[in-house]
């Protein structure tokens, strides 16, 4: 079937669009455009043109897996300047998303009508590109420079709604989608019609809204390179006349999309997509989750909660006594309150999030829960009483579930009846915000629980990553890794600022050692002790040295740093230098791109042990899990491509 189909409603033709899955720009889809508009335009019964699109979503973009190759004719850009000066109006109805390449064909149109869910938005900055096709062009002569510069800079879409009152988009329509287009077409051709957008004129701000910009963009890109060359673009549309800019948004864009930035960022677009529905799951039963019961209402217990609850799921929440139910209840509340208070919720839906949740101490409660996730404390003991009393209660289909981060899971499962429906769930904290979801079978885990517990992170909207059974799955077995090779440096007389700068100079938000200090440096120190307690040999780190002094982060004033009253800036401490200076060597200039290839090497390293061993399934699992889990910059497309690019 072709992919453009074009039908009459007497004198208004409705182009179709019709390329799944996404309706993606490709060569084909682009030629059928231009022959529609070619045939329409030459058809004198037709008088306006609606553009409509079959399938899940309007034009979702270019399509970002031709990329890689040369571009074919016709090029995207003199496509939307071919709808532009069409004879006849073309009106984009527009559904589901209008993104990138599939916003700037609606640009090219003379009216955009749009479902109240649909929404609109320039994403290219997140694939490491700017708009291709006039986006930062037209977007300015739209809706002036500044609602332009926020659209593309930052790349978030903007739903129906917003963005109507900014003008990128004429109405909201709730009828039939096309029913309502053809009557606005109908309707427009009684009166004059707007100028196309490329004639209209476009704003010029002063220097000093170009400074503030700018520093704004660099600020939020961390060395992205994208959000600025976006930036400049949209300045040379209104400091130059509309083909200049045009020439000068074509050439960015094709400088950006053979980096090896954007490279990156398309392989964690696709793995991304991917990572939801492994192939070797594919024809599994899935169970239906229709409740689901937590037990635990701490910290993880909680987050989990709260995301069950956004999804939609109702929730039994299980503590051990009364006082622990009310604050387990606290801690819920006090999640939605904080989405509240950032206007990500209405007062009405937090309240409507909590009256989704049954709070009690009594397992009986979850008799008729198709999931339980445990999230009590990190004890073998407590966790095996815990499933002891869930293979009580729960239907023998209900799958059972630990969150435990670093203890055997095969343990924590010994005795349940019905082994086949045990299984992992690592969250990651906050859970209701976190994406990686590590998701941890059994050697006796049923397919079809695994096959649900992927299932469980569609509807989270999470990034799953199955990871095998070894101390710290996949993502903290690198991140000790990540901390050791970190403190070999240190030992090696490398200043920890310098390490941590390093690392944010690589794109992480916090070096490893300011993130320490800001988790607290007691938990993988009690770790430890728990392993060397039961015989096990695990040499002291410089970390053991500063948790004995009582230095545990900044929750004790200090740790790796020092830090003043209410202040999270780190100082280098003297005391730190005093405590380890016995066991650290002369200080040592390294460059800091030597410190980060050299961690990143690391985690490479320990990322492909994990492949070896079976407990990584493949190199964009891991990648997905450091980006996600760890904060590695998506823009280096996490520590397995960074180092097989640098390869290459
Ligand atoms: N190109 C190629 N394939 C794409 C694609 C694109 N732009 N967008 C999505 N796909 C593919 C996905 O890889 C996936 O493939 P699979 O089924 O084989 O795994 C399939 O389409 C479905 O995608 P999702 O699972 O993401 O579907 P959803 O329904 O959840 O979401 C969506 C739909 C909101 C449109 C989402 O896919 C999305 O955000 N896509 C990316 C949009 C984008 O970034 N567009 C800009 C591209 S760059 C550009 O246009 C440059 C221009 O300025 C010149
Ligand atoms: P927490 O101490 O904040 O919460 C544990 C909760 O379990 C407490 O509210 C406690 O009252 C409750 N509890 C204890 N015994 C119980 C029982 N028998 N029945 C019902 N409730 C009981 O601990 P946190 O941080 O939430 O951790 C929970 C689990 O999640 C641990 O296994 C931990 O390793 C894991 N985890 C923690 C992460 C984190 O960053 N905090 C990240 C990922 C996993």
């Amino acid at each position: 079937m072709s992919v453009v189909t074009i039908t009459r409603d007497a004198e208004i033709a409705v182009v179709t669009v019709n390329n799944p899955p996404v309706n993606a720009l490709s060569q084909s889809l682009r030629q059928g455009l231009w022959d529609a508009a070619e045939a329409l335009d030459a058809d004198p019964e037709v008088r306006a043109v609606v553009l409509i699109c079959d399938g899940r979503t309007f034009i979702a973009g270019a399509d970002v897996a031709e990329f890689g190759k040369p571009p074919v004719p016709p090029h995207l850009p003199d496509l939307v300047g071919r709808i532009e000066a069409a004879e006849k109006p073309w009106v984009a109805a527009i559904h589901g998303s209008a993104l990138g390449g599939g916003f700037e064909i609606a640009l090219g149109c003379r009216f955009r009508l749009a479902q109240p869910d649909a929404s609109v938005g320039l994403p290219e900055v997140t694939l490491g590109i700017i708009p291709g096709a006039s986006g930062t062009v037209r977007t300015p002569r739209l809706v002036g420079m500044q609602a332009a510069v926020d659209l593309v800079t930052t790349g978030k879409p903007v739903r129906a709604a917003a963005a109507q009152s900014l003008g990128l988009i004429d109405a909201v329509v709730t009828g039939d989608l096309r029913d309502e287009a053809i009557a606005f077409a109908r309707a427009a051709l009684r009166r004059p019609l707007p100028q196309p957008v490329s004639q209209r004129p476009v704003d010029a701000p002063d220097a000093a809204f170009w400074a503030a910009a700018e520093a704004k963009v660099a600020k939020a890109a961390r060395g992205a390179a994208a959000p600025l060359r976006a930036l400049a673009s949209l300045r040379n549309a209104a400091e130059k006349p509309f083909e200049e800019a045009m020439a000068f948004e074509r050439q960015c864009f094709l400088d950006l999309r053979g980096t090896p930035e954007a490279a990156a960022l398309r392989a964690v677009f696709f793995a991304e997509r991917a990572a939801p529905r492994p192939a070797h799951l594919k024809d599994l039963t899935v169970l239906p989750l229709r409740q689901v019961g937590v037990v635990g209402g701490g910290t993880m217990g909680a987050g989990i909660a709260a995301a069950l609850r956004d999804a939609g799921l109702p929730v039994v929440l299980i503590e051990r006594d009364a006082a622990a139910v009310a604050r387990g209840l606290a801690n819920l509340r006090a999640i939605f309150e904080g989405a509240v208070t950032r206007g990500r919720l209405s007062e009405a839906q937090a309240a409507e999030r909590m009256a989704g949740v049954i709070a009690s101490t009594d397992y009986a409660a979850l008799a008729d829960a198709d999931l339980v996730i445990e999230a009590v404390f990190e004890e073998i003991s407590v966790k095996r009483a815990v499933f002891d009393a869930l293979g009580r209660v729960c239907r023998p289909d209900a799958i059972l579930a630990t969150n435990t981060s670093y203890l055997d899971p095969q343990l924590i499962a010994e005795g349940v009846p019905y082994p086949g429906r045990f299984i992992g769930l690592h969250f990651f904290s906050p859970a209701n915000v976190m994406k990686l979801l590590e998701i941890v079978p059994l050697p006796g885990t049923a397919p079809a629980t695994l096959a649900t517990s992927f299932h469980l992170a569609r509807l989270l909207k999470k990034v799953p990553v199955e990871a095998g059974i070894c101390e710290g799955f996949i993502g903290n077995r690198i991140l000790k890794r990540y901390r050791a090779a970190a403190e070999a440096l240190v030992r090696q007389g490398v200043a920890i600022a310098e390490i941590d700068a390093a690392m944010r100079g690589y794109g992480f938000a916090m070096g490893p050692f300011e993130a320490q200090d800001l988790g607290g440096l007691d938990i993988a120190y009690l770790q430890r002790e728990g392993a060397r307690a039961a015989g096990q040999e695990v040499p002291e780190t410089l970390g053991d040295v500063l948790v004995r002094a009582g230095r545990k982060g900044q929750k004790t004033a200090g740790g790796w740093y020092d830090y003043a009253a209410n202040d999270r800036k780190p100082r280098p401490s003297p005391a730190v230098t005093a405590l380890l200076g016995p066991l650290v060597a002369a200080p040592r200039e390294m460059p800091r791109e030597a410190v980060a290839e050299h961690l990143v090497q690391e985690m490479a390293a320990e990322g492909r042990a994990l492949l070896q061993e079976g407990i990584a399934r493949s190199p964009s699992d891991i990648d997905l899990v450091e980006i996600h889990g760890y904060g590695f910059p998506r823009r280096r497309g996490g520590p397995m491509f960074a180092t097989a690019a640098a390869r290459r």
